[in-house]
C-alpha cells in the first residue's frame, strides 16, 4: 500500500503545482496585459506625430499677396490690385441693415459658411448680429471716403477710412458688424454692446478677427474699430488668439502702416 502512496503524492503535488501556475497567469498575465493595453492607448493618445497634427500651426498655408486668398493683407502701403472685384460675391443668409439689392449686402461666397455659423451661434446665446456692411467697390469706398474728408478732413478721415483701392471691404472678406437698433454704429462704444462683446470673446472660433483692434493705430494705420470683422479662416484666426499677436502686420512680419499715404 505503502508502495502506491509515494507515486500518487507526487502525481498530486504535480497536479497542485500545474493548477497554481494557471491560477498566477490568470491574475497576473491579466493585469499585465490590461496595462500593455493602457500603454498602447496612451502611446496613441500621446504619439507626438498626433500632437504635432494637432498643434502645428503651417504658416505657408495660404498666401498673403494673392487676391481672394483667406490670408491677403491689404493695408494702406498693400493695395488691391487697380479695379479689383471679388469673383464669388452673394448676398448671405443673415440678418441685414439693409436691403439686399445694395452693393455693401454682398459677401465672399468662401466666407458665407463661417458667417453664418457665428451668427447662429449668437443667437443660440441670445445675440443677435446684424451684418452693417460688406463687399464695397472701389467706387462706393470712394463715395465714403471722400465724404469723411469733407466733414473731418484728410488726416482725421485717413485714420477711420481706406482710400479707395485700399479698403479691405473691397476684398469681400470683411465686414462691419452692428445690433438691431444700431446702438454705438461704427463707434467705438460698440465694443461695449452685448453685440460687440461677443465678437471679442467668440469672433475668432468662426474664422474672424477684429481686424484694427485698440490701441494698434501705429500699426494698422487704422483707429479701433471694434465692429470692422475679416474673416482670415478657423486655422490663422485660432492661432492668432492663441498666440496673442492681434494684428496681421504683427503675425506676418509686415511693416508697420505708416499715418498716411
Ligand atoms: N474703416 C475701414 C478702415 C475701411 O474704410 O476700410
Ligand atoms: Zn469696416
Amino acid at each position: 500500500m505503502k508502495k502506491f502512496l509515494i507515486p500518487l503524492g507526487i502525481i498530486l503535488l504535480i497536479v497542485a503545482m500545474y493548477y497554481g501556475v494557471l491560477k498566477f497567469q490568470d491574475v497576473f498575465g491579466e493585469e499585465n496585459s490590461s496595462a500593455t493595453d493602457q500603454n498602447s492607448q496612451q502611446t496613441t493618445n500621446q504619439d507626438p506625430a498626433n500632437q504635432t497634427d494637432q498643434e502645428f500651426f503651417d504658416s505657408m498655408l495660404y498666401s498673403i499677396n494673392e487676391p481672394a486668398s483667406p490670408w491677403w493683407v491689404v493695408n494702406k502701403t498693400r493695395p488691391l490690385p487697380s479695379g479689383y472685384i471679388p469673383n464669388d460675391l452673394a448676398v448671405p443668409d443673415v440678418k441685414l441693415r439693409l436691403g439686399e439689392s445694395q452693393e455693401q449686402m454682398q459677401f465672399s461666397k468662401q466666407a458665407t459658411a463661417d458667417l453664418k455659423s457665428m451668427f447662429e451661434a449668437a443667437k443660440l446665446d441670445n445675440i443677435t448680429l446684424v451684418f452693417g456692411s460688406g463687399y464695397r467697390s472701389e467706387a462706393l469706398q470712394r463715395q465714403f471716403y471722400n465724404s469723411y474728408v469733407a466733414k473731418d478732413g484728410q488726416a482725421a478721415a485717413d485714420t477711420y477710412s481706406a482710400r479707395p483701392g485700399t479698403s479691405e471691404h473691397q476684398t469681400g472678406l470683411s465686414f462691419d458688424a452692428t445690433n438691431a437698433t444700431q446702438t454705438c454704429h461704427l463707434e467705438i462704444c460698440f465694443y461695449s454692446q452685448p453685440e460687440g462683446a461677443w465678437l471679442k470673446e467668440n469672433a475668432h472660433s468662426y474664422g474672424f478677427i477684429i481686424r484694427y483692434p485698440d490701441g494698434k493705430q501705429a500699426i494698422t494705420g487704422y483707429q479701433y474699430e471694434p465692429w470692422h470683422m475679416r474673416w482670415v479662416g478657423k486655422e490663422l484666426a485660432a492661432e492668432m488668439k492663441k498666440s496673442g499677436v492681434s494684428t496681421l502686420e504683427e503675425f506676418f512680419e509686415l511693416p508697420a502702416a505708416p499715418d498716411y499715404l
